[in-house]
């Protein structure tokens, strides 16, 4: 049987498939709510200037793009296994100008293909529960992190509120994978995203595996009633 958990180590592939339709889709299911959650990156970026991040599972570079507009950032290195996501990622980056700042690679989320102590911010947004070994990646996260360097982990998790949580729900397990299914030309690709947010560790199952990583000082941002969740963590 095919479950959730063996599809991680190739769930890139699903990317590749769905990377023409994906932005577009984005941001109609989640009614244009993904670009403001995308912007609390920013809010949180450390307040010192020269900043080096890496944006891990970049997809088609909205994390990477967005954090190049901030003076404070000097390099955003955006890393994905998918191909054709990067591929859109690139064509954005040079029609918005920032390929001076910005560079896009093949890359591994959990064996982050870095040195260690090598930047000053970390992101990932809605792509470690795609990995098949999130707490090896959050170890790999603390190894490139400089000293004084960041962790911002944004990811899918349940609305404490029931009610909020019964409508999410039902919009999460029922709506959205019929249209993303179908808009995406793809028969499962927004089934397995629902299945694979309600099977990954929120809350304080995630600060938990965060802590194991070594990070401190960590705290968690609710976004939208507890849709989705950003994890802040920093090196020492
Ligand atoms: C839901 S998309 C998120 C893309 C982007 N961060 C965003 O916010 O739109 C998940 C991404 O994770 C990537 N991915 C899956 N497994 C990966 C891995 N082991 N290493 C790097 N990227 C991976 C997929 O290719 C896909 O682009």
């Amino acid at each position: 049987m095919t479950t959730v958990k063996s599809r991680k180590p190739e769930s890139w592939k699903i990317f590749d498939d769905i990377a023409p339709t994906y932005d577009f889709l984005n941001h109609f299911l989640s009614l244009g709510i993904d670009v403001l959650w995308r912007k609390n990156f920013i809010r949180n970026l450390p307040s010192r200037p020269n900043l080096v991040a890496y944006d891990l599972a970049t997809g088609t570079g909205d994390v990477a793009l967005t954090l190049a507009k901030d003076p404070k950032i000097k390099k955003v290195v955006g890393m994905d296994l998918s191909v054709g996501m990067l591929e859109f990622a690139k064509t954005k980056a040079v029609k918005r100008n920032l390929t001076h700042k910005v560079s896009l690679e093949v890359g591994d989320g959990v064996n982050i293909p870095k040195v260690d102590n090598s930047a000053d911010v970390i992101t990932v947004a809605f792509g470690i529960r795609n990995f098949p070994n999130p707490q090896e990646s959050l170890i790999n996260m603390k190894r490139v992190l400089k000293p004084g360097g960041r962790a911002m982990i944004m990811e899918f998790s349940l609305p404490k509120n029931m009610i909020i949580r019964l409508c999410y729900l039902l919009y999460f397990r029922h709506i959205l994978p019929f249209i993303g299914n179908a808009l995406s030309k793809n028969k499962d690709a927004y089934t397995y995203l629902n299945e694979s947010v309600e099977e990954f560790p929120y809350g304080k199952d995630f600060t938990d595996m965060m802590e194991i990583a070594g990070l401190k000082n960590i705290r968690i941002v609710p976004l939208s009633f507890g849709i989705a969740s950003l994890y802040i963590g920093d090196a020492e």
